[in-house]
């Protein structure tokens, strides 16, 4: 009765919708309609990830949800929940950036990043990169590094080029033309393939010299997915601003892009007003997020999934050796990929992890490879029993 009704009334965004009917989540499981348990090594696209529910989170949003919950269009009133969200960010982030401007989802964010880079520099160009994600609106879609997806809907926004991630050759391309470079620490799409250092080095001085601002997308790699607060951390790179969203608000919409106070003004004069949302930094979603940001602090989660990532890695190399087949796992912390060669094996896999109760998804840009990105608190034992399943669907397949 629910399927119908979600097949008459949802619209799609494809044919092929997983149609899981969900009754409840708790910690790394999601339950559906008959109460059977699934594990979820998706994370809802690395959005849970501090699992569902966590008591912390519930706890805060209840407690703002007790106070208001909308009381004012973003940036009018002082509330407590975006202030002390905003001041925990900036701690992550180092003292560069000293401000966020707090919106309600990752494409969101890149928009207000677009227009915050055009506006500092005063220049009309922006570079992405190819089989780069950044978000589903016109501007985002603009920075999109596929075709495929593109096409249909231009004309998107002009003076938008796009590079090939990790080659050197292309840095040549930005010169003084170029306002901003959008660029992902690990492109998560493609099949979760990290920056290669000195390319990434080499990026961030070129748009040091060129006075192009740089701006990373965090929004899938952030909030210690990948083994530091933020996955640039790791290069020694600098960027100008920081754009973040999903694990943010461990599945309450709310998305981020942080730069310094002086950047920041440009987007509170001439004109004033020059960019605005009316739910962003919504409070309740504000009150969960630092929640989300403090059981990642106090439970040391950052350290936790680096090992838990460590574990998966180990287990896939065993089963490699086993059977003498190099199995590749790309990534870096949990956003991982495993490369199962092909776009119908990854297909049958998926089914049968989905039918024996493991949730793993696919890559927009990179069909042969398997997503594993479970909650960075998942349990030790969980993992092994997720491993143990997804084994059973390799060697199935
Ligand atoms: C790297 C990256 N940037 C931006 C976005 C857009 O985020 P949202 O779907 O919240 O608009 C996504 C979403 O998958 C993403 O993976």
């Amino acid at each position: 009765m629910l399927r119908d009704m979600f097949r008459l009334r949802l619209a799609k965004t494809s044919p092929y919708p997983m149609e899981l009917e969900v009754s409840r989540a708790s910690g790394s499981r999601i339950y559906d309609h008959l109460d059977r348990p699934y594990l979820d090594f998706i994370s809802g696209i690395a959005v849970s990830i501090v699992g569902h529910r966590h008591p912390r989170v519930l706890e805060a949003v209840r407690d703002q949800l007790d106070r208001y919950w909308h009381t004012m269009v973003y940036g009018e009133h002082i509330q407590a929940p975006q202030v002390r969200l905003a001041s925990l960010l900036a701690g992550f982030l180092g003292p560069s950036f000293e401000q966020v401007y707090l919106v309600n989802s990752g494409a969101e964010a890149i928009e207000g990043a677009m227009k915050l880079v055009k506006k500092v520099t005063g220049r009309r160009r922006l570079v992405s990169f190819r089989k780069a994600y950044h978000g589903g609106t016109h501007g985002a879609l603009s920075l999109l590094g596929d075709e495929t997806y593109k096409g249909p809907f231009r004309p998107l926004l002009p003076e938008t080029f796009l590079l090939d991630y990790n080659d050197p050759q292309g840095l040549e391309f930005l010169d003084e033309r170029v306002a901003g470079v959008f660029v992902e620490s690990v492109q998560a799409e493609a099949g979760a393939v990290p920056a290669d250092a000195v390319w990434f080095r080499a990026l961030a001085q070129r748009c040091k010299e060129q006075g192009i601002a740089l701006v990373v997308d965090e929004v899938q790699t952030g909030l210690g997915r990948c083994g530091t607060w933020f996955a640039y951390q790791a290069y020694g790179v600098e960027p100008d601003v920081v754009v973040m969203a999903k694990g943010l608000g461990g599945g309450l919409p709310i998305g981020a892009f942080a730069a310094s106070a002086a950047w920041m003004q440009h987007l509170a004069t001439n004109p004033m007003l020059g960019h605005l949302t009316t739910f962003g930094g919504n409070p309740v979603c504000a009150a969960g997020a630092s929640a989300v940001l403090e059981v990642i602090r106090d439970e040391n989660l950052i350290t936790k999934s680096l090992q838990s990532g460590e574990i998966i890695r180990e287990r896939v190399a065993f089963w490699s050796k086993q059977a003498g087949s190099a199995l590749e796992l790309s990534g870096k912390g949990l956003l991982l990929a495993l490369n199962m060669g092909s776009g119908a094996k990854v297909q049958a896999m998926m089914q049968k992890c989905w039918s024996s109760g493991l949730l793993v998804d696919w890559f927009l840009f990179n069909e042969g490879c398997i997503r594993l990105a479970p909650p960075l608190n998942i349990a030790e034992e969980d993992l092994h029993l997720a491993m143990d399943l997804l084994h059973k669907a390799w060697k199935e397949t």
